[in-house]
């Protein structure tokens, strides 16, 4: 398929992610191509993934983009755990279909995912693991504000080998304040 006059002729939609999104986003963090970048197994069935992507997490923002009525990224910020103390923080996941990587969808889905941390969510961290060959990730996120933080070795299993990961974050740039007005 001729990709390029693809994307040229189908403008990329951003939106939530609705839970009848499910089957497709299940779907699409399976592609070879995705899949590696993510944690996620080989020929797992979409339907494990299902019951996840159809809750609604009050929390969080998910995302979709979509062309041409396909599902074609998905992107979200996640709350990972109840503790009070960590309300501040997101985690990022996000993954771009095989076809559409290197064509801007990531950056359109992750810029609207930092709007919506930084001016509507009280977000002020948002962090991730990226694996430490997945130059095109880091690329993006550093581009976008996100500093590297530390490595894990052998942080997961990709393809026979152990490969280290780089925890990264982004610290909002400039966090609103109340201004208290005398009189
Ligand atoms: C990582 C991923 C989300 C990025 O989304 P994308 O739509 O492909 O990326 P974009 O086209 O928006 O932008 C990538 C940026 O990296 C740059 N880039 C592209 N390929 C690159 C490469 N091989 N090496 C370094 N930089 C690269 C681009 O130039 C672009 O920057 P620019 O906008 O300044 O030109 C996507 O490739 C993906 O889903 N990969 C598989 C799953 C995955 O790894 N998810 C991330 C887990 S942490």
């Amino acid at each position: 398929m001729d990709t390029a006059h693809k994307a040229d002729s189908n403008p990329i939609l951003i939106r939530s992610a609705e839970p009848e999104d499910a089957a497709r986003i299940a779907a699409l963090l399976g592609q070879p191509g995705v899949a590696e970048g993510l944690l996620q197994t080989p020929d797992a069935p979409n339907a494990s993934r299902l019951e996840y992507h159809q809750k609604i997490e009050p929390h969080a923002c998910r995302l979709v983009a979509v062309a041409d009525d396909e599902i074609v990224g998905s992107a979200g910020l996640h709350v990972m755990g109840p503790g009070l103390r960590r309300m501040h923080v997101r985690t990022l996941g996000l993954c771009v279909a095989a076809e559409w990587q290197g064509r801007g969808v990531g950056r359109k889905l992750l810029t609207r995912l930092l709007d919506w941390a930084d001016n509507w969510a009280g977000v002020l961290r948002v962090e991730l693991h990226v694996h430490v060959d997945n130059d095109r990730a880091m690329a993006l996120y550093r581009s976008m504000g996100f500093l590297e933080e530390g490595r894990h070795k052998a942080f997961s299993l990709k393809n026979g080998r152990y490969v280290d990961s780089i925890s990264m974050a982004r610290m909002h740039p400039q966090p609103p304040s109340i201004k208290i007005s005398a009189g």
